[in-house]
């Protein structure tokens, strides 16, 4: 099974799962601050589930997800690597983090 680096935790992943509901059963989460109670629960519209893939294969960004990460906080959101933890499944081993401020938009 492949892996995933999540802050500093690895964690087994299903690629059959997506990355939320399994940071989450890892006792993580891919949420900051409020957004861990006030998100949509993994429908792909909030946002609040982005976190970004430094490496590591993944599934095709739905239509959703590409909808969710072209506006406001984010702006082409998947050209910075950034994806909806919720709409997305992990292929092969890989390493995400997950920014600063409510949706983790504010990267170093
Ligand atoms: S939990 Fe809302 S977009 Fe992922």
């Amino acid at each position: 099974m492949p892996t995933l680096n999540f802050k500093h935790v690895i964690i087994e992943i299903d690629p059959e799962k997506t990355l939320r509901s399994q940071i989450l059963e890892a006792g993580l989460s891919p949420h900051n601050d409020q957004s861990v109670w006030l998100n949509c629960r993994g429908l792909g519209t909030c946002g609040t589930c982005a976190i970004r893939i430094l490496h590591g294969d993944c599934t095709e960004p739905t239509s959703r997800e590409k909808w969710r990460l072209n506006f406001p906080p984010f702006k082409n959101g998947l050209s910075h690597g950034f994806r909806l933890a919720c709409q997305t499944r992990l292929l092969t081993d890989g390493m995400a983090e997950k920014g600063t401020g409510f949706w983790g938009e504010n990267i170093k």
